[in-house]
């Protein structure tokens, strides 16, 4: 079966952009895929330094890297932080895509696919970061979806439920998911 992991670049709680990517998630899920969500939260990740990581991988990096090698596609929303990412999901890629220390685990982002987007409370919801997000993940040899989706005005658009009130937004975001895990499929048959 074809493993989808799905994550934000946030640790805020109410995190417009983990409420988004749960939703391509659904959609992912309706097109047949296992889909693993990941809060960043819940890994105490530390800033990348190339000293701690001669002391050795943290566990956290660690078991992040093995669901990402168990994944053959990738479902991610990145907040905009001044026109770019965000550090958190900066760090967390930095440190992914480093060679294991002493575990055998593959590429975290090589010949997977991706599928992108953000929300913002600003009017362009996040589109100049997707950018970098894309360039990023490129250079990491993922095959990044020619779609995606940028949500503005993200204050206003989610229940307190995280549901995307415009059913056709909805829909979008739902068939990014969809496609993603499509693509995982096709590539991994
Ligand atoms: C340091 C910082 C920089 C930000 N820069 C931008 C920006 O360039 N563009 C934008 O649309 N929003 C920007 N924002 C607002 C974020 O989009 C907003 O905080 C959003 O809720 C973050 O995503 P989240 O809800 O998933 O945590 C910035 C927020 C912070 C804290």
């Amino acid at each position: 079966m074809t493993q989808i992991i799905a994550l934000a670049g946030s640790l805020r709680s109410q995190s417009y952009n983990k409420n988004l990517v749960k939703i391509a998630a659904k959609g992912a899920e309706e097109q047949g895929a296992h889909v693993v969500y990941v809060d960043l939260a819940d890994y105490p990740i530390p800033l990348f330094s190339e000293d701690l990581e001669a002391e050795g991988t943290p566990a956290a990096v660690n078991d992040l890297k093995h669901l990402f090698a168990k994944s053959q596609g990738i479902l991610l929303a990145s907040p905009e932080y001044n026109g770019s990412i965000s550090g958190v999901l900066k760090n967390v890629i930095d440190w992914l895509s480093r060679p294991s220390q002493g575990a055998d685990v593959g590429s975290a982002f090589n010949g997977k696919v991706a599928g992108i987007m953000a929300a913002s409370p600003g009017g362009l919801g996040g589109l100049r970061g997707l950018g970098h997000v894309r360039d990023i993940l490129n250079n990491l040899g993922a095959v990044v979806n020619p779609t995606q989706v940028a949500v503005p005005a993200a204050y206003g658009v989610f229940n307190e439920q995280g549901v995307l009130l415009d059913e056709d937004l909805a829909q979008r975001v739902k068939a990014l998911g969809a496609q993603v895990a499509d693509m995982a499929s096709r590539l991994n048959d």
